[in-house]
Parts: structure tokens; C-alpha cells; sequence
């Protein structure tokens, strides 16, 4: 393996990505719901775990529980000592539930970048997730002031050496696109009456990439992506 690239934890994905991610970069994983976002996002963090690295991984919109019962179902233990969740998603009890952070995590892109830094006092951690960025969006008012503030937060991940991994509902194309290191799209096609899956990058800064469409699919294992075949569309 080639030790400047990261393992996403999904061997055909880093086949396509010519051994995996460059270390201490910035990427978005953008997909409509239910197309796998999370599950690639567990994988990547998880790699890394077992790999003896520390992960982090922010959760907006799926409450831990939730999150941890269902990527248990794929065998991934969000247990793991070396893997720090932090539930920042929006909850009536939260003052009961959540860590103190919630407010610095879940109110703006400036804030989440402070608070990580906090957690490098701790520890220092290889990999971070933030799953999903689209709720930090929401909450700023002016897009100059956004895109300003999203790469203040690149430039502070680079300077953590941190590689992290953001998910993305947006269908079309914005501002974290152009900023990002890298963009994974995963789409989901109907086809003779069935659902396709088939995931492509769109953009991989630094590195050559394999820029056809992969079919992929979700099973009990995570995500397989079928890096020897293309999918047709009709
Ligand atoms: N064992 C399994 N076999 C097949 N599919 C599965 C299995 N476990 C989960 N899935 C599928 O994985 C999908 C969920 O993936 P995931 O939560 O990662 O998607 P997501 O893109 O993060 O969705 P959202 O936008 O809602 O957050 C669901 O459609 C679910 O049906
Ligand atoms: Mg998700």
C-alpha cells in the first residue's frame, strides 16, 4: 500500500481512488438520501480504528443510538475506545443526553472548527466525519460569509494534519465542491423496475482517478463497490 494515500476502508473505492485518500485534505461525500452516505463515512472512520488511529466523527441529523444499532447490523462497533462519536443533532433533551457541545458543534461551521481543535487537546485524531455539513449551511445567512468561513475550516483541518470526510445532501453543485479536496458521488438509478447503485468521483485534487461509474451495493458487510465493472445506463 502506498503510505501517502488513506484508505477509505472500501477496497474498490480506493481503487478508483488510486489507493485512497491524500492525508490532511479536506472531502465531501454527496448523495440523495438513503444512498449510503453515512455507511461509506463509518467505513472510513472505522479503518482507521482498526488501523490503531483515533476517529472522530460528529453526527447532525441521526442520534448516536441510532447510528451505533445500525452500523452494528454491518459490524462495525462505534464502541470502539478509539472512536469518539459526538451526537450534536437537534433534541429536546439534549441538555439531558448530549455532551456539552452540542451548541458549538451544531451552530456554525466557525464553531465546529473550534470545537474540534478542542478535542485535539485530548487527543489527536487521523480521521474526522461530519455527517451531514448540510445542517452547518443552513445556518449561515450570507454566502460569502459561508464560503469565507468553510475555508477558514479547510485551512484549519490542514493545520490539525487531519484527513475529513463531510457528507452532503445538495443534489446540484455548490460552494463545497469548489473548496473541497475531493468529491464521491453516490446515486441511486431505476432500472427495469429496479434500483441501480453506482457511485463515481467527480473530483480528486492532486491524484488521478478512475472516472467511470461503479456500480456499488449496500450488504451486510457495508458498502461493495465493483471496481471491474461499469453501470449502463439504459
Ligand atoms: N444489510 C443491508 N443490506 C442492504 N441494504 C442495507 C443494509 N443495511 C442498510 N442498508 C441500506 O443502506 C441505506 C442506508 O445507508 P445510509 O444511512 O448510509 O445512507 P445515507 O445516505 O447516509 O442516508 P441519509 O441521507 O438518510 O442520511 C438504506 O437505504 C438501507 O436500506
Ligand atoms: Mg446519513
Amino acid at each position: 500500500m502506498d503510505i501517502s494515500r488513506i484508505p477509505t476502508g472500501i477496497p474498490g473505492l480506493d481503487a478508483m481512488l488510486k489507493g485512497g485518500l491524500i492525508p490532511g485534505r479536506v472531502y465531501l461525500v454527496k448523495g440523495a438520501p438513503g444512498t449510503g452516505k453515512t455507511t461509506l463515512a463509518v467505513h472510513f472512520a472505522i479503518a482507521g480504528v482498526a488501523n490503531g488511529e483515533n476517529a472522530l466523527y460528529v453526527t447532525l441529523e441521526e442520534p448516536a443510538e441510532n447510528l451505533k444499532t445500525d452500523m452494528r447490523l454491518l459490524g462495525f462497533d462505534l464502541n470502539d475506545p478509539h472512536f469518539t462519536l459526538i451526537d450534536a443533532t437537534p433534541t429536546a433533551e439534549r441538555y439531558v443526553l448530549i455532551s456539552d457541545f452540542f451548541e458549538e458543534f451544531a451552530s456554525n461551521i466557525e464553531k465546529m472548527a473550534d470545537a474540534i481543535k478542542r478535542q485535539f487537546q485530548e487527543r489527536r485524531y487521523t480521521r474526522i466525519v461530519i455527517d451531514p455539513i448540510t445542517m452547518l449551511k443552513l445556518t449561515a445567512t450570507k454566502e460569502m460569509d459561508y464560503r469565507r468561513a468553510f475555508l477558514s475550516f479547510i485551512k484549519t483541518m490542514m493545520r490539525l494534519r487531519t484527513t475529513v470526510l463531510l457528507t452532503s445532501e445538495m443534489e446540484r453543485t455548490d460552494i463545497e465542491e469548489y473548496l473541497v479536496n475531493g468529491v464521491i458521488e453516490l446515486k441511486t438509478f431505476s432500472m427495469n423496475g429496479r434500483l441501480s447503485r453506482g457511485i463515481r468521483i467527480t473530483k480528486f485534487r492532486g491524484s488521478a482517478f478512475d472516472d467511470a461509474i461503479r456500480p456499488y451495493e449496500i450488504t451486510e458487510r457495508g458498502i461493495v463497490v465493483h471496481k471491474d465493472r461499469v453501470l449502463t445506463l439504459p
